[in-house]
């Protein structure tokens, strides 16, 4: 299902059938670096993933979406809202190398904050990145959010931005 386009991206919620093109970025050292405990990802768990979000969107209207280029047809990454703990909602993106340093996680960002905070009324969204991912955390300025907070996971304090509905 389409949710949402940018100029070069249309946003869309996932299929089964994703998975195999998914492993190919969610499966590259290079993506995972900083995600997590750093290690490329099984064709299980991106299946397991895969499921998470499509339940994610049948109960709370958002998820991880998929981001595929209005190019070709194909899959540039991800980029959505997931919960945070208890109380908060986080902005994530992944997007595939090839794809890195033409803007489209900020672009496609922009529009997913837009979506999540005034289509679906949240309040504030939140992002974490561990403090050596210099890109995502320059995303994270370049979309207006601003930083100051810290979160630990699993003993790692990573760096925590936030943006709130104006
Ligand atoms: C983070 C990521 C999504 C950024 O995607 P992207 O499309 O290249 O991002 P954009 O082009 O919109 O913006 C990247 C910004 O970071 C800057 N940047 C890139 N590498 C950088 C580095 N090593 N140090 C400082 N800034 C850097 C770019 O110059 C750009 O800023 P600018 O427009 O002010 O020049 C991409 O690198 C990625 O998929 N990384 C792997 C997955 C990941 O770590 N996701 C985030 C988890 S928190």
């Amino acid at each position: 299902m389409q949710v949402g386009h940018t100029e070069r991206l249309w946003i869309r919620t996932w299929e089964a059938a994703d998975r195999d093109e998914f492993c190919g970025i969610a499966g590259d050292p290079e993506v995972m670096r900083y995600i997590q405990d750093g290690r490329p990802w099984s064709v299980a768990r991106v299946e397991k993933w895969i499921l998470r979000q499509q339940r994610n969107f049948e109960e709370l209207g958002y998820s991880l979406f998929k981001l595929v280029n209005r190019g070709d047809g194909s899959i540039a990454g991800m980029c959505g809202i997931q919960p945070y703990g208890e109380q908060e909602t986080e902005i994530g993106w992944w997007l595939r190398p090839d794809a890195w340093g033409r803007g489209l996680a900020t672009e496609a960002a922009r529009e997913v904050l837009r979506f999540g905070l005034y289509e679906r009324g949240l309040a504030e969204i939140v992002a974490i990145a561990d403090p050596r991912n210099l890109a995502s955390i320059q995303v994270m300025k370049k979309l207006g959010m601003t930083g100051g907070g810290i979160a630990v996971e699993d003993g790692r304090e990573l760096v925590k931005y936030r943006i709130a509905r104006t």
